[in-house]
């Protein structure tokens, strides 16, 4: 039984782990899936390095759970104590479940009275592996945890190149890619949210790699609190990846047989190229993780934010259910402002009934409005949160994460509910309960606008219990409401995670919906998620956030690229905008169903300021291509755009789908010829190979293409 090997195959990668003296096993292939036959022996012999000089005298490993005592000197895998003794620790492997899709691993320490079980389970389908730890304090004395990482994964030195996301509010999901070399490469978060800050994903590729071809692993973190992503390079053994929860000190304390289990690392590799890695993600997240709804038609909403901010009044609200409507929106969200005393950010939230005095009838007459309209509704709803200035704190002071006697922190004017406490728990379930009966919500709009600090219950940190209470209440009230939809949205984007996805279903990825912003923030998320499942908001002419003016066909063509909705004001639109939305609602429409399960690609840049992406249903009959200008391009023509993923033997229909064209070539004296017709058909080898001449495109421009099969 000595060495043992363990293997997974999923459709295109391969995973073996080797097991050597009954240690923790080591992964020593993760890649390309493996069509040749392997045995322990083999593997050993291959895997087992040379003893360099002036380093220990045996051969050391880098298994799942790296432990200092068996020659790591890197991050050890567990960092824990019995008030001060077993801080370090030595695994022995039990016993093995092995199934086509799945191996758990038992583990245990018995001379620190530790069990540690680990859990990689795969989804052939799509490449994605998951990997998890349970640590279970077997010992009749406290056991203090104060780090588990998920398992470690070795990394070639050849894959140098580090793609990470980082931003800040109004500006999410901005991509990084550094060169590794020595030393580490290391991402704590503390803001007891996913933040905007730093995403909990990475991807690690070859100098070589592109979005078409080359080798990466791409490692997501599916948690919504506090983390550490690491990177680190170590003489022995090359690089290692380790992700974990970051703990607040004295946060897992595990009496006798009680467990603490890491969030999970999800990993996906490919050899084709960083949209195959991504299209990958997509596949996991639509068929194992997000709510069954995502996969239902995605209606347009509308939502009252931008259009009234905190200026709710009925008579004004009723007039933008009547012009969202007309311009094609299914739901309409009343957004922030509706509940007790809320007419500014400074007070009322906890307070989660309806505000009478500008709502005497309560909602009704807004609700009954929508539906006679034959449109949706869904509200707007902060339940992790409360003013200082709100009736709930002032009865219950002591519902607050807090570290008395240090002061409270405000931000927002706002501190964060401890959502640990039974009493505040259901108060929380059953308001916001009440509310989605009354008045048949179909949706809640879940935000969290602010960091948590210093989250501490009873003079006990608790953040990890916070979270684990946030995804508790989403999974109550979507027991209790099975047809309610939640989307997660915290200032923005600092919520979007594969964690929170498996309790709420749609994203909002950042208050910024300048299109020319969004064109990273959007490349950024679609890295990991797929586009359907991001809110996407037709904004003012000139954007709320940054100011920047642009036409309504680059607005409408960049939110083409989510669940579109609006975030304007329809009633100031004039009959001609109106024409404009309801073009591109309309194309929105024809196209969601298919766009719903349709693989993305991003195309390398052909010039610095064009950015494209297409959508290419799954049966490859029809896809839609984006390409936006963010600045001036530096020959005179953009040059030939070259599709991808298209079936080469199909006949394409191509044609443009912009409301209105002339403004791509303002100082441009013709557009390229087959743009005369407005329509070409071609094979999906010749668009993909030869490819076609694009318009002139000035700064802010965008350009909307459809490919349909011709046949079908
Ligand atoms: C956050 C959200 C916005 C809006 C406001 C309301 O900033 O990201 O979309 O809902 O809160 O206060």
């Amino acid at each position: 039984m000595n060495p043992r090997f363990f293997r997974l195959d999923s459709n295109d990668s391969s995973l073996l782990l080797l097991s050597l003296a009954h240690a923790i096993p080591t992964v020593v292939y993760y890649g390309a899936k493996l069509r040749s036959a392997v045995d322990a022996d083999t593997l050993q012999t291959l895997t087992s390095n040379a003893i360099p000089n002036a380093k220990l005298d045996g051969r050391t490993q880098l298994p799942l759970l790296p432990e200092n005592s068996r020659g790591f000197f890197g991050e050890p895998g567990l960092q824990g104590h019995r008030n001060g003794g077993n801080f370090t620790h030595q695994f022995l492997l039990e016993s093995v479940e092995e199934n086509t899709d799945s191996l758990c691993f038992v583990a245990s320490d018995n001379s620190a009275g530790l069990q540690l079980n680990i859990t990689i389970s795969l989804h052939a389908l799509s490449n994605v592996f998951s990997w998890k730890h349970r640590l279970t304090n077997t010992a009749k004395t406290e056991f203090t945890v104060d780090y588990l990482g998920c398992p470690t994964l070795p990394m070639s030195l050849a894959m140098n190149q580090l793609t990470t996301l980082h931003g800040r509010w109004g500006k999410e999901f901005q991509q990084q890619t550094v060169e590794l070399a020595a030393g580490r490469f290391q991402i704590d978060n503390r803001r007891g949210r996913t933040s905007h800050e730093h995403f909990p994903g990475l991807i690690l590729s070859e100098g070589t790699t592109g979005e078409l071809a080359g080798t990466a692993i791409a490692a997501h973190l599916g948690w919504s609190g506090n983390y550490r992503l690491l990177v680190d390079n170590i003489s022995e053994h090359q690089r290692y990846l380790q992700c974990g929860e970051l703990l607040l000190p004295g946060e897992v304390i595990l009496k006798q047989n009680e467990s603490y289990e890491t969030p999970v690392l999800f990993t996906t590799q490919s050899d084709a190229g960083l949209s195959t890695i991504s299209q990958q993600l997509h596949q996991f997240a639509r068929n194992k993780l997000l709510p069954k709804w995502t996969r239902t038609k995605r209606p347009v909403h509308s939502n009252s934010w931008e259009a009234l901010y905190f200026d709710h009044d009925m008579d004004k609200l009723i007039a933008l259910v009547d012009a969202a409507h007309a311009t094609g929106a299914e739901r309409f969200i009343l957004d922030d402002g509706w509940f007790n005393a809320r007419r500014s950010d400074d007070a009322g939230l906890g307070d989660w009934q309806v505000d009478e005095t500008v709502f005497p009838d309560g909602l009704h007459p807004l609700v009954d409005h929508v539906r006679s309209k034959g449109m949706q509704f869904g509200l707007w709803f902060e339940p992790e949160m409360v003013n200082p200035d709100s009736a709930l704190f002032r009865s219950h002071p002591e519902w607050v994460l807090q570290c008395p006697p240090y002061p409270l922190l405000p931000a927002r004017k706002q501190e964060v509910l401890d959502l640990s406490q039974p009493e505040l728990f259901e108060y929380l379930f059953y308001s916001i309960s009440i509310l989605v009966e009354q008045y048949q919500i179909d949706y809640i709009k879940w935000d969290m606008n602010r960091d948590t600090l210093n989250a501490g219950s009873g003079q006990q940190a608790s953040q990890h219990k916070q979270i684990l209470a946030v995804y508790r209440l989403m999974d109550a009230l979507n027991k209790k409401h099975p047809k309610l939809e939640i989307e997660s949205c915290a200032s923005g984007g600092a919520r979007v995670d594969f964690g929170i996805l498996e309790h709420t279903g749609r994203v909002w990825a950042s208050d910024n919906i300048d299109p020319i912003e969004r064109i990273d923030i959007q490349h950024g998320f679609s890295l990991f998620f797929p586009p359907e499942i991001m809110g996407a908001h037709i904004g003012s002419a000139t954007a709320h956030l940054t100011g920047r003016q642009t036409t309504l066909d680059t607005r409408a063509i960049v939110a083409l690229q989510g669940q579109t909705g609006f975030e304007f004001d329809s009633r100031k639109l004039n009959d001609e905008e109106r024409a404009t939305v309801k073009h591109y609602t309309d194309i929105y429409k024809q196209n969601r169903e298919w766009l719903g399960e349709a693989r993305l690609w991003r195309l390398p840049s052909i010039q610095e300021c064009l950015h494209v992406c297409g959508m290419v249903s799954a049966d490859q009959t029809i896809a839609l291509w984006t390409v936006v200008s963010n600045g001036s391009h530096l020959q005179a023509t953009p040059g030939k755009l070259n599709l991808h993923g298209l079936n080469p033997d199909a006949i394409y229909e191509v044609t443009c789908l912009n409301a209105n064209i002339d403004y791509l070539a303002h100082f441009g004296k013709a557009l390229p010829q087959w743009m005369d017709d407005n329509s070409m058909s071609l094979s999906g080898e010749l668009l993909m190979r030869i490819g076609f001449m694009l318009p002139y495109m000035p700064p802010q421009t965008a350009l909307l293409l459809r490919c349909r099969e011709l046949s079908a």
